[in-house]
């Protein structure tokens, strides 16, 4: 059985260093994703499961008049988003979960990097999209950034990021990393992603990233 990934100590204090060393390119990802909520209907951003505020930040440096609402169930986590945006009134930060905000269509555009192959696709999965969804103006663009591939597409996927990963990494820590990923993700196939984004509400996603195992995709509320 597989063990959902908890944030909490050095997971979380270490986490921002953490990316930067196991996603190639991440910065690269993260500048586009301002432009792509561009030209939403309204300011209200739901940002979820954001974390220590990372997409937060990158945001709100391109387009300063988002209205942001980041929900994180980590403790550790989202106090240190606190401590980022504790002099920012534009940033509303919650511990907590999305079905945890009113159940109303109040955000204009949402986004969920690296959040969903946490979880189990047993229903999990989906319920988290309608709860975003649902939360949703009509025709919102929603970014979302996963770990995904079928099973040989994550076998070969690991093979090229051990490639792209810093050199001179312990050759352990590059086996622990991949074996992690391996095992105590619940990751799917791009396919089965659209399928769950279609069956929550959305529009068929526009892939417009992947590097090795990261995939990050665009779609609308319908
Ligand atoms: C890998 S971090 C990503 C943080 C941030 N989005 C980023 O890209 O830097 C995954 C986050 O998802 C959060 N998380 C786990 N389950 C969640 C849920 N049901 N709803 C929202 N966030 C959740 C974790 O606490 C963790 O902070």
């Amino acid at each position: 059985m597989k063990k959902v990934e908890i944030f909490a100590d050095k997971r979380a204090t270490n986490y921002d260093s953490f990316v930067e060393t196991w996603i190639p390119n991440y910065h690269y990802f993260m500048s586009i994703v301002p432009s792509l909520i561009e030209g939403a209907k309204g300011d209200n951003l739901l940002v979820a499961g954001c974390g220590t505020g990372t997409e937060i930040k990158t945001i709100l440096d391109a387009s300063p008049s988002w209205k942001v609402t980041g929900v994180d169930p980590s403790k550790e986590m989202i106090n240190q988003a606190k401590e980022r945006f504790s002099r920012n009134n534009s940033v509303k930060l919650m511990e907590g979960v999305v079905s945890d905000l009113p159940n109303e269509p109040v955000f204009h555009a949402a986004t969920l990097l690296l959040v969903l192959h946490f979880m189990p696709d047993d229903g999990t999965k989906l319920n988290l999209l309608k709860t975003i969804s649902k939360r949703l103006h009509k025709h919102s663009p929603f970014v979302i950034f996963d770990i995904t591939g079928s099973p040989d597409q994550m076998s070969e996927n690991l093979e090229i990021l051990r490639h792209l990963i810093p050199k001179g990494l312990p050759a352990e820590d590059i086996n622990d990393r991949v074996e992690r990923i391996k095992n105590n993700l619940f990751t799917v196939s791009e396919e089965r992603i659209y399928e769950l984004l279609i069956g929550a509400g959305f529009s068929k996603p526009v892939r417009f990233f992947q590097n090795s195992i990261y995939m990050g995709w665009r779609c609308y509320k319908s």
